[in-house]
């Protein structure tokens, strides 16, 4: 375990918030101070565009951005040219559809999902297809709520040719097998879009490895700034993709009637990037890497082990995860609305979330409204896991007062 009293140190808000457990991280990370002082780094020592000024100034901007690309192409085991940055694995996600997407998806062709998806990686392929005249077809999942590799055999045949997954359910924290499923998919010619938000706060994803087509995470999640997020995509299919917008930076010549487009990655970011961010970004990764996966790894697992441990001695809650792989909870406190429940959280400052995760589609498979959903990371500790545990039971012990009222 790491020791968390030291670490949090790292972690501004908790000075400003010091009997905070934060249990949201699936939502968003906390962020770092070293993270915050990068970006202002960049800000108060070379604030200025990048590809632009011939001065030296600009070079340092530039210098910067490059480095922040190139550590996120190392951390996934990528090269520069095939980071192309997007505000979020959402806009990643939209931007593949529309691009790819919408160059070779054909009538009739077939799209497989499924039902564990965050919207992000539905909504764009939903849409797609409908213009397409093109099907989505959902994996169905098995008895606990997971994509296993017999039921994606029985939903591949020939017409797949796009498959949009996730690396690790935000609901139910399972992690999908998802070098086996890109192994089937390209032995039928299809290609695989991971969504991987949830993956890369907690272990390593090397796209090499997993031969991966295209991969998305946001830096939100792993410590990072907002407002900047990775597409990986393989470079040869890159390179046959046209730029969804057009504008400052991503051209080479304009004149009257046309236009040369710059190399990837560039030609797929227009207009001032998200500077500050990215080197932000660049430095979360260093985080991450100065902490170590192992690290990482065991402290979550020890937090979940000891939280499960704790719920299940609980009467009167659901868990609807019990074999989670990844600390990300997902419960009810029984005949409760999800939210009527985070009021009584929120009072002991325990922060999680409440509701359908933007993930209606397994909210409407476990039969539910919504769901609470308690996330554990780095900063928190057992004692997080005691607070935490101590407002479940303070939560059922006041709704059950309330038993049989009824209020139509
Ligand atoms: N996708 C984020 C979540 O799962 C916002 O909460």
């Amino acid at each position: 375990m790491f020791d968390v009293l030291k670490l949090r140190k790292m972690f501004p808000i908790y000075e400003n918030h010091p009997d905070l457990v934060y249990l949201d991280t699936g939502a968003t990370s906390l962020k770092p101070q070293c993270v915050l002082d990068k970006m202002n780094e960049y800000y108060q020592e070379y604030g200025v565009n990048i590809h632009r000024g011939v001065y030296h100034l600009s070079y340092l901007a530039t210098n910067a951005y490059d480095e922040a690309r190139q550590k996120c192409a190392d951390f996934l085991n990528a090269s520069f040219e095939e980071i192309v940055f997007k505000r979020n694995v959402s806009e990643a996600l939209n931007f593949i559809a529309l691009t790819y997407g919408e160059e070779y998806l054909q009538e009739g062709d077939v799209v497989i999902t499924s039902e564990l998806e965050h919207h992000s990686s539905i909504l764009p392929w939903m849409k797609l297809c409908e213009r397409k005249k093109a099907s989505l077809r959902y994996v169905k999942l098995d008895s606990e709520g997971r994509i296993t590799i017999d039921n994606f055999k029985k939903a591949l045949d020939s017409k797949v040719k796009i498959v949009a997954l996730t690396y690790v359910s935000n609901v139910l924290g399972y992690i999908t097998p998802i070098k086996e499923i890109i192994n089937l998919s390209h032995k039928i010619g299809a290609k695989v879009i991971v969504d991987a938000a949830q993956a890369v706060a907690h272990f390593k994803v090397d796209v090499k490895d997993l031969d991966a087509d295209f991969l998305a995470f946001s830096s939100h999640k792993m410590m990072g700034p907002t407002g900047i997020g990775v597409l990986y995509g393989k470079k040869e299919i890159l390179k046959k993709i046209q730029p969804l917008e057009y504008g400052g930076d991503m051209n080479d010549e304009v004149c009257l009637d046309s236009v040369t487009i710059k190399e990837i990655p560039y030609c797929f970011e227009t207009g001032t990037p998200a500077i500050a961010e990215a080197i932000g970004l660049g430095r979360a990764i260093d985080l991450i890497n100065e902490l170590g996966y192992d690290n990482i790894k065991s402290h979550c697992e020890s937090l979940k082990k000891y939280a499960l441990e704790k719920l299940k001695d609980i009467e009167g809650i659901t868990l609807y995860n019990p074999h989670c792989d990844l600390p990300i909870l997902a419960f009810n406190i029984n005949n409760v609305h999800p939210h009527d429940a985070a009021t009584i959280f929120d009072e002991a400052n325990v922060c999680l979330r409440a509701g359908h995760h933007c993930a209606q589609l397994i909210t409407k498979w476990l039969k539910v409204l919504g769901t609470l959903r308690a996330t554990f990371y780095i900063y928190n500790d057992y004692h997080d896991v005691d607070r935490f545990v101590e407002s479940v039971k303070e939560c059922v012990a006041f709704f059950k007062q309330f038993e049989g009222d009824n209020y139509e």
